[in-house]
């Protein structure tokens, strides 16, 4: 009798898990409505550099995934490898492969709704609130014909989702958001938290990253900024996004510059360089930065620590060579051995380590949006002319 009970049990728990596996994967491929945002590409100057600032600060990190300088999409190096390869799409303005051929509106379809050209919910993209202003701005930018964008033909799959990645997905993918196809407005520009709030959610979308879970409305919960989200494994551990509320135990102690700091430069007050996936906001100005450190201000304090396996961040022994600093700097979560800018180092061959010493400590004086942290605080100048010249060396033999 009682087998045939747990029998029984056993029986329907399988099936429940087999009906709420189809219903999870059955949201994601199945095609929705939502409205094709009235908005056209920006044409003014202004407009360009911010949507340049925009992309280079939040659509870049997932769009390029190689070292070809090109927005092409591909599998996203950065994201827990449990749920398969996520591949993200291709940019370029190829008319097939690319986004050549895709209306003005349906790019703000994709950004406003997260709804793709085939009326599919798009995986992993977030969906951004920002004004009709802003994102016209970024149309513009996409279009502007940035080497970014040069036509490449590589097409990307949709991500290829393994059951689990299908299941955890599926069940979080939060409905198609409510506001409006136009009309969408940002608070005036100001150091208030008001504004700071418009940028870190609509704009940046820190807590997507911030915030443990894979729940698609997880950025507007309970647990948002706390961080805790796991990244990838490395071999000295996991690495996760940190809290960010001003609790003691997160950003509570920062000051106002140390802050922006970490923000534009990717370098916390006791020098560590803050670790890929951080994004580099090096656009923002003053007013920004202050905004979003009075809106975090804001926000629910949590005590949140992380967990026993989360690599600890290094700082760089002065007395290391160069292969060493390599590592201990982080340069190696970019560019080492496979990683996803590996082979960009190759842009320094045949240039005097004196100009790429330079790049090193300052690349933001060089290229002013670029990704890639500022190491002048880290690094005194005959370090950096040895670490230059040994990634040099290391460039000379990549294929
Ligand atoms: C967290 C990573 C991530 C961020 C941030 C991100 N994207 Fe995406 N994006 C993706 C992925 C992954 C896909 C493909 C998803 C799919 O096919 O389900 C995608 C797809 C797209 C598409 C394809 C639409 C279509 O019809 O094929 C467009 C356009 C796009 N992104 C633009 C942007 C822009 C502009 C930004 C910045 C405002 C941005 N993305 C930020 C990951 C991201
Ligand atoms: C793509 C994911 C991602 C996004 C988007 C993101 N962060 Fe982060 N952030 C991280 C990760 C991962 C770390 C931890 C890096 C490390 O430990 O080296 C981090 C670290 C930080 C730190 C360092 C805190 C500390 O403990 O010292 C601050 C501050 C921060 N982020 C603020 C922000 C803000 C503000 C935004 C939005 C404007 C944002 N982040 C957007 C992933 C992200
Ligand atoms: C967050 C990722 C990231 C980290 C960490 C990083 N870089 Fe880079 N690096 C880049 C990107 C991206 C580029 C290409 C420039 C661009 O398009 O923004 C680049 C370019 C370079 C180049 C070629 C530049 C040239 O024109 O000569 C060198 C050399 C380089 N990095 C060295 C380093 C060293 C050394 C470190 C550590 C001290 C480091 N990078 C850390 C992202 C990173």
């Amino acid at each position: 009798m009682l087998k045939k009970i747990l029998l029984g049990l056993v029986v329907v728990v399988v099936a429940a898990a087999g009906l709420l596996f189809w219903r999870a994967s059955s949201k994601l491929s199945a095609t929705v409505e939502a409205p094709l945002p009235p908005i056209r590409a920006a044409a003014d100057p202004q407009a360009l550099a911010r949507g340049e600032h925009i992309f280079r600060s939040t659509c870049y990190d997932c769009h390029v995934q190689d070292s070809s300088g090109r927005a092409v999409g591909g599998v996203m190096t950065d994201l827990p490898k449990p749920f398969g390869p996520i591949t993200s799409a291709n940019l370029t303005s190829h008319p097939t492969a690319g986004i050549g051929s895709l209306s003005d509106e349906q790019i703000a379809r994709a950004v406003r709704f997260g709804v793709n050209r085939s009326n599919q919910r798009l995986i992993i993209m977030p969906v951004f609130g920002m004004s009709d202003e802003d994102l016209a701005a970024v149309i513009a930018f996409l279009r502007s014909g940035s080497p970014l964008f040069t036509p490449d033909e590589r097409v990307q799959p949709r991500p290829q989702l393994t059951p689990l990645g299908k299941f955890a997905m599926g069940m979080g993918l939060a409905p198609v958001p409510t506001w409006p196809a136009s009309g969408i407005k940002a608070p005036p520009k100001g150091a208030t938290a008001e504004y700071g709030a418009y940028l870190a959610n609509e704009v940046y979308v820190c807590a997507e990253c911030h915030t443990p879970g894979v729940d698609g409305a997880k950025a507007r919960g309970p647990d948002a900024f706390k961080g805790g989200f796991k990244f990838v494994d490395t071999p000295q551990g996991g690495i996760y996004s940190t809290n960010i509320t001003f609790h003691e135990k997160g950003v509570g102690s920062y000051t106002l510059p140390e802050f922006s700091r970490m923000l534009r430069d990717g370098i916390t007050r006791d020098g560590f360089a803050l670790r890929a996936p951080m994004v580099r906001l090096r656009g923002l100005d003053d007013v920004d930065t202050e905004a979003i450190y009075l809106f975090l201000q804001s926000v629910p304090k949590s005590d949140s620590t992380l967990p026993e396996d989360a690599a600890p961040r290094v700082k760089a022994e002065t007395q290391g060579g160069p292969e060493v600093l390599f590592t201990q700097l982080g340069c190696a979560l970019c560019h080492g051995e496979g990683a996803k800018y590996r082979a960009m180092l190759k842009q320094s061959v045949g240039k005097s380590p004196e100009e790429v010493a330079r790049w090193i400590r300052n690349p933001e004086s060089i290229l002013p949006g670029t990704q890639m942290p500022t190491y002048a605080h880290l690094l005194d100048e005959p370090q950096a002319a040895a670490l230059a010249a040994w990634v040099q060396q290391q460039a000379s033999t990549i294929p």
